[in-house]
């Protein structure tokens, strides 16, 4: 199957090579995921569109093409081709040879493989493109020498799209299931029992109990539940709550899980588990809890409520703003990364005019998936240390946490981040995305204080000294001082 896939994918290559040597736009188009990013030797990067447009408008005009592959990396539905691009073309008139690494990222969807991405590296003689770079962009070139790492693909089956909750019965099915019992929160509930109902004898019942932060009580319910409903597996329709729930269950009886998530949170993506006990809260993880099966119907988002939907939405970008600099990130997590904070900047401000937006709910769901993926592949470091210890310990509210600290965060790392920059430049077209992202979440309507949600001067020094207690990792020294700091002008809302 391999074989094939690599085979199939080497075609794909002479096609997409032929056709802009054919000057057949249409057919290189026909080849490409709508959302493609295509970076030129000099940084500069074009999306599909644009990039048909400067090649039909003889911007980019290519006489020769050759490819050589040096390898094709197959990691579930995505392939790595890396090579090498050497090209004669002509760029706004002028005569230049390229002759660099590349690195090309094919996806599958719907058993299709379609070009995704397209990198060179390392550092070329360089394109010219209609424009020259700035110094800025010549530093922050995504073309860079690829540093050694190692990425491990979770095993998640992903349908996404409109109306595809009417393949969950098919879905419990494929995977062998007789009983799934169907999990929500109390607010759920309604929706819960459609989903049972549309699963006729497939459903073991309704379990609509779950809580934020998954208390140990509310688990313990829900083992003894799914124990004598005799489940096979479970169905996690809603938020973090939900999946949170689930994964408790198969924490202890394994099982597999079908998420279906209508909030931004990205839990579903992950084998990460959390249980609080005695006012603490554990996490931890375990790959039996990571859902074998998870449906994305953003249609099930439509109800988000407007301010949930932008919170949410800050809590995936966290994610990934998190990922692009974890110390297991990969070129891979990377490209995720930027385009789900792409998705998500550019949702969230159309979801916020009209929620009812299918097209714009389908974008954040969309960027929710890719930040939930680079959540579930790396280790976060101190944005992400600094919202559990305010929701474990302070009680303050998840998704609205994660929106306040996140630009204070990213502030106090972007100067000991520059392997992150260049992509959060890329993806919200800011000069300072910290700054950008407060903005941002003010002019949605956000909180913008934790003072805001209930915390208070006196807690600063509590959660300062948890913060600091334990290492972990982050691109820039975690001192008291810097932590205090940071804490204080999130407590206050400090300007940016
Ligand atoms: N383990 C992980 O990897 C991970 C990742 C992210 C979040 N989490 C956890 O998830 C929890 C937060 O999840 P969350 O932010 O998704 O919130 P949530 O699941 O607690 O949902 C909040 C409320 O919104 C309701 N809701 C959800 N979707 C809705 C919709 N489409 N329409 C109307 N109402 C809807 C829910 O029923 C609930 O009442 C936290 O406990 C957090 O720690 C875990």
């Amino acid at each position: 199957m391999a074989d094939q896939d690599i085979a199939r994918i080497l075609e794909l290559e002479d096609e997409r090579f032929d056709a802009v040597l054919a000057k057949d736009f249409d057919a290189f188009a026909r080849l490409c995921h709508p959302r493609l990013s295509y970076t030129h030797s000099n940084g500069l990067r074009d999306t599909l569109e644009s990039y048909v447009e400067q090649c039909r408008a003889g911007v980019y005009d290519y006489q020769r093409i050759d490819h050589p592959v040096e390898e094709v990396i197959l990691v579930g539905d995505t392939a790595l081709v890396v090579g090498r691009m050497e090209a004669d073309l002509q760029v706004n008139g002028r005569s230049t040879r390229l002759d660099n690494g590349s690195l090309a990222v094919w996806t599958r969807e719907g058993g299709t493989w379609k070009f995704l991405a397209y990198q060179p590296s390392p550092r070329p003689s360089g394109i010219q493109s209609s424009r020259q770079p700035t110094d800025k962009e010549n530093e922050e070139s995504m073309v860079k020498k690829v540093n050694e790492f190692r990425y491990e693909a979770l095993p998640m089956r992903v349908t996404f799209g409109a109306g595809t909750l009417a393949s969950l019965p098919e879905e419990v099915r494929s995977l062998g299931l007789k009983r799934v019992l169907v999990l929500a929160t109390p607010f759920q509930k309604d929706l819960a029992e459609q989903v049972s109902e549309q699963l006729g004898e497939l459903s073991a019942g309704v379990h609509a109990e779950a809580e934020m932060h998954v208390p140990i009580e509310s688990a313990h319910k829900a083992r003894e539940r799914a124990e004598s409903a005799q489940a096979d597996g479970y169905v996690a329709v809603g938020g973090g709550s939900s999946t949170g729930l689930g994964k408790a269950i198969a924490l202890e009886f394994g099982m597999p899980i079908i998420a279906v998530p209508t909030t931004y949170a990205g839990s579903e993506m992950t084998p990460v588990w959390g249980l609080t006990a005695n006012g603490e809260k554990k996490t931890g993880r375990d790959p039996k809890v990571l859902p074998t099966s998870v449906i994305y119907d953003p249609e099930l988002t439509l109800t988000l409520p407007v301010g949930m939907s932008v919170t949410s939405g800050f809590n995936a970008i966290a994610h990934a703003v998190e990922g692009l600099y974890a110390p297991d990130g990969s070129p891979i997590i990377s490209l995720m990364a930027e385009e789900g904070v792409r998705a998500l900047v550019r949702a969230l401000p159309s979801i916020v005019e009209n929620p009812a937006d299918k097209d714009a709910r389908s974008d954040a769901l969309y960027g929710a998936w890719l930040c939930g993926a680079t959540l579930g592949a790396t280790t976060m470091s101190l944005h992400h240390k600094l919202c559990h210890t305010l929701g474990g310990t302070f009680n303050l509210p998840h998704a609205e946490t994660h929106t306040v600290v996140l630009p204070y965060a990213l502030a106090y790392n972007q100067d000991h981040a520059p392997q992150a920059m260049p992509a959060l430049r890329r993806a919200t077209g800011a000069e300072n995305p910290a700054a950008y992202l407060r903005e941002l979440s003010l002019k949605l309507g956000a909180p913008g204080s934790l003072r805001q949600l209930g915390l208070e001067e006196a807690d600063i020094e509590k959660a300062v000294a948890i913060a600091t207690k334990n290492p972990y990792s982050n691109p820039r020294e975690v001192t008291e001082k810097g932590i205090r700091d940071l804490l204080t002008k999130a407590l206050n809302g400090a300007d940016l």
